[in-house]
């Protein structure tokens, strides 16, 4: 085994697209990579200091969305250029947007799934960021993405994930196995 120095290198890491209004009802996004989720109800994103941040201070409500194969390349973009110096930032994107149904956010319906979120608690914060710890209020789901048990259907969503080892996103694949069963072979 090969021995690296620490980094962050947890995987695989998502890739997910925060949406927020500033006080003039304009919206933005960016790519967020550091976040994740440990129970039903809250999420977790490391959050540096940037356009969306401002806009976090302002309005404490925000949407979370997964980015797909389709969105790849602007949800890059967002991740690389800041609203703060680019007005069209949201014209590049050729995204629609639509105001979040419960959180004063927006929604990109490009996008099979969106989490409605606001903020609960601001850990360690300075001018350089913060933990960002928010309450899910509710996940929207374009119908097409489906299931037949009515439940989203993830691997028709063609969701990616982002490899910090080489910066790569790299697209889901197929299902291989069931969760909370599989093991029992071994019982
Ligand atoms: C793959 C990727 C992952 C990123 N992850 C994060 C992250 O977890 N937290 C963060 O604060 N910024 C992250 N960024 C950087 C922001 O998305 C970037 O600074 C963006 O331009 C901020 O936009 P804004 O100033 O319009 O809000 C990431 C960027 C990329 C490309």
């Amino acid at each position: 085994m090969k021995s690296f120095k620490s980094a962050a290198w947890l995987l695989p890491q998502p890739v997910l697209i925060i949406g927020t209004y500033d006080k003039a009802g304009k919206a933005n996004a960016m790519n967020a990579a550091w976040g994740g989720q440990w129970d039903n109800h809250e999420i977790m994103i490391s959050l540096g200091s940037h356009a969306t941040t401002d806009n976090l201070a302002e309005i404490p409500e925000f949407t979370v969305a997964f980015a797909t194969t389709e969105t790849m390349v602007a949800a890059d973009f967002v991740g690389i250029v800041s609203g703060k110096n680019t007005s069209d930032k949201m014209e590049k994107t050729c995204w629609a947007i639509e105001k979040a149904p419960n959180v004063n956010a927006p929604v990109f319906t490009n996008f099979p799934m969106t989490l409605e979120c606001r903020i609960k608690q601001k850990i360690d914060e300075s001018e350089t960021g913060y933990y960002l710890i928010a309450e899910i209020i509710n996940i929207l789901c374009d119908e097409k993405y489906l299931a037949d048990d009515g439940k989203p259907d993830v691997e028709k969503m063609k969701l990616i994930t982002f490899d910090p080892v080489h910066n790569n996103y790299i697209q889901l694949g197929k299902i291989v196995g069931k969760a909370f069963s599989d093991g029992k072979q071994l019982k």
